[in-house]
């Protein structure tokens, strides 16, 4: 693939007007932009055009039957979208839109089945990021946007992430700020079950956290896939979560154990070279090589971090990582989501070693 790709600078709506507007030209047109949002960057194109939505899987490499969130600047364009705005998605616009927050929802004909993947729901979510609601609205149509990585690559929180994966395929890079939350929004079904009452299931963890969502709405699922590997044949409910991803080319393990288990846990298995990915805490047990991607109890640093830590222990040749697993409450469980699949599933129970004494 070889298309012609300009850089449009846009740090905020005042400065970056040309950029915002130049932007939303070119999707309005049928082209394609990978575009900042407060979770990760987009890769944008016209929700309601399937040539445009068919140029998004193609420049990604991914496959079509993984359906794309369409992204909305007001509360008024979620209604055309769908068939019925159930009470649960007032509740959390009120709660969490603008925000790292998508919902997925019976669809509208209006939505073409390419950005559905096929489903009869559709997933939106209304992002907080003003130069992202800017290109939205110079755009003047939905946006469709998964992450801007080339599939299977760990998604792209700076501008220059996107032009690794995507210089090239795409008509548009806007380059902006590093994204503030670094991990993608919450996914929560929000369709109706048998009896026609709405199921909320969260699908996909996020910044807006499982905690949060049942103090809006009370009950809410959790789906398999989130915490562990869906099983060969199991019904899939995000298509997403069946693929390999967000992976290093590293062989990642990840570490499960409190600070001294996981220090003794390297200290065993570990050989020349090979790397840990750890919490600041764990620096003065963790040895060389080693990076930090935070503070044990911070998950909203972690979440900044980790996909930044995934690429750049790629640029370092890292060949095994063995990354200290986070605690899974809070922003903690949309981390330890995205490293059990960089992980390929490979996850480890660190003992402690008590002394024996003599
Ligand atoms: O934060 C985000 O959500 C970012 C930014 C750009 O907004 N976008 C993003 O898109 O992460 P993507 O395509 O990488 O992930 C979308 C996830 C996938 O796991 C997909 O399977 C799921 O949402 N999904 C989309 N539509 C769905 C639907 N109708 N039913 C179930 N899952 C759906
Ligand atoms: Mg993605």
């Amino acid at each position: 693939m070889d298309k012609k790709t300009i850089l449009l600078k846009a740090y905020d709506c005042d400065s970056g007007r040309e950029a915002i507007e130049a932007a939303g030209r070119i999707l309005r047109e049928g082209g394609i932009a990978a575009i900042p949002t407060e979770t990760v960057y987009g890769l944008a194109g016209n929700a309601l055009d399937p040539a445009a939505t068919a140029k998004i899987y193609e420049a990604k490499g991914r496959p079509s039957d993984n359906p794309l969130i369409v992204h909305i600047a007001a509360w008024e364009e979620l209604a055309p979208l769908v068939r019925r705005v159930p009470r649960e998605a007032e509740l959390l616009a009120a709660a969490f839109w603008p925000g790292p927050l998508t919902m997925i929802l019976p669809k509208a004909p209006l939505v073409p089945d390419t950005t559905s993947g096929g489903l009869d729901t559709v997933a939106v979510r209304m992002p907080r990021d003003p130069v992202a609601r800017g290109i939205i609205r110079a755009a003047g149509v939905p946006l469709a946007a998964p992450s801007a990585n080339r599939s299977g690559s760990p998604s792209p929180t700076t501008w220059r992430h996107c032009v690794d994966d995507l210089w090239g395929r795409v008509d548009a890079i806007v380059e902006s700020h590093d994204c503030q939350v670094g991990v993608e929004s919450t996914v929560i079904s929000l369709c109706p079950g048998p009896d026609g009452k709405t199921q909320p299931r969260l699908l996909r963890p996020g910044a807006v956290t499982l905690e949060q969502l049942r103090e809006a709405l009370g009950e809410v699922a959790v789906d398999r896939g989130v915490l562990e590997r869906l099983p060969e044949g199991a019904v899939v409910h995000s298509p997403g979560m069946k693929y390999k991803h967000y992976a290093p080319a590293a062989d990642v393990i990840l570490v499960k154990g409190n600070s001294a288990a996981y220090g003794e846990y390297l200290k065993e298995h570990r050989a020349p070279g090979e790397y840990a990915m750890c919490f600041e805490e764990d620096l003065p047990l963790a040895g060389e090589p080693a990076l930090s991607y935070g503070a044990a109890a911070d998950h909203a640093a972690q979440a900044a971090r980790l996909f930044d830590l995934l690429r750049e222990l790629d640029r370092l040749g890292a060949k095994r990582v063995y990354v200290h697993a986070p605690q899974v409450d809070g922003v903690g469980l949309a981390v330890y989501n995205r490293l059990i699949r960089a992980a390929g599933f490979q996850i480890v129970e660190a003992e402690e070693k008590t002394e024996i004494q003599p």
